[in-house]
């Protein structure tokens, strides 16, 4: 599986029952701290891996980093802020490289492995289907109210927990319950990453807005209009494609472009049942968002 998909990762399979799972992502700073910078890129980078069903086994640091103007130490605490998300996803740093750059950017090239008969696509999503979300929105708009420093502590806290989590747990959750498709929501936000999926899968996805989780705080940083550039740019992108009952305010946070956020699982209502206890018992975050239709006029449809 190759570019040609516009799935989460590429797919090489290297023998009976085995295949690579290939994917990079660099990203450029959106909290203050680096170790916290680091961790975030790292879970982002990872993210991708999981997505698909995959087990990160090697990471590989790409830094591009400004010695000119900023100290080593800083370089070194991304580092190990990276090092310590892949540690904690049971990979291994196998090595790396830094570029000398005028904007510091950090991310990491990732292989995982996985069984090439269980790929969990995004374009298998089946009407009947349950949809799932693992995270909730709204860490484009934080960052975005961070850099001008209109954020309250406590909103950048909790998104940065968030956004440093890894969606391994709830990727090895979705293999168990044997979900029909699954993606992860980054830069295209909830509502691109859903049209892809509805486009891949020729089905129409519906969201519950109520039920879909945001972040806390974010309803007022939008109402502050503190709504970063990519957010509009998404809405402009993919609003031809969506059928809104809802208000457009309400709608901004379902376009706000995701870091490291959770993971879209498609799965039908029995294992999305499944899931969803599982996910209970074992302290997961899961909230049931809405459900796959029959292909009907856009591929996404919000009340
Ligand atoms: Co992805
Ligand atoms: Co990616």
């Amino acid at each position: 599986m190759g570019p040609e998909t516009a799935d989460d990762a590429g797919v090489f399979r290297i023998g009976e029952g085995l295949a690579l799972v290939e994917t990079v992502d660099i990203i450029t700073p959106l909290v203050d701290d680096p170790f916290t910078f680091g961790r975030i890129a790292a879970a982002n980078a990872l993210s991708d891996v999981y997505a698909m069903g995959g087990r990160p086994v090697t990471a590989m640091n790409l830094a591009f980093f400004p010695s000119c103007t900023l100290p080593a130490e800083v370089l070194r605490e991304i580092l190990a802020g990276g090092l310590d998300a892949v540690r904690e996803a049971g990979a291994s740093l196998v090595g790396g490289h830094t570029v000398e750059d005028h904007e510091l950017k950090y991310g990491l090239a990732v292989t995982g492995l996985i069984c090439p008969e269980r790929v969990v696509r995004n374009s298998t999503a089946r009407p009947g289907d349950r949809l799932v979300l693992t995270k909730p929105l709204g860490t484009g708009i934080v960052a975005t109210a961070l850099k001008v420093d209109m954020a309250p502590e406590a909103v950048v806290a909790e998104a940065t927990r968030w956004m440093s989590g890894l969606n391994a747990a709830a990727g090895a959750l979705m293999l168990e319950c044997e979900a029909s498709a699954c993606t992860d929501v980054t830069g295209f936000g909830l509502i691109g990453h859903a049209c892809e999926m509805a486009r891949g899968g020729g089905v129409t996805l519906r969201f519950d807005r109520a039920a879909v989780p945001i972040l806390p705080g974010v309803a007022e940083l939008i109402a502050d209009g503190l709504v970063p550039a990519g957010c509009y740019r998404n809405r402009d992108h993919y609003s031809p494609r969506v059928a809104a009952t809802v208000t457009p305010d309400l709608l901004l946070p379902l376009f706000d472009p995701q870091t490291s956020g959770g993971l879209l699982i498609s799965l039908s209502p029995a294992a999305c049942d499944r899931f969803i206890a599982t996910a209970a018992d074992r302290g997961l975050f899961a909230v049931p968002v809405g459900e796959v239709l029959p292909p009907r006029e856009q591929a996404v449809e919000i009340r």
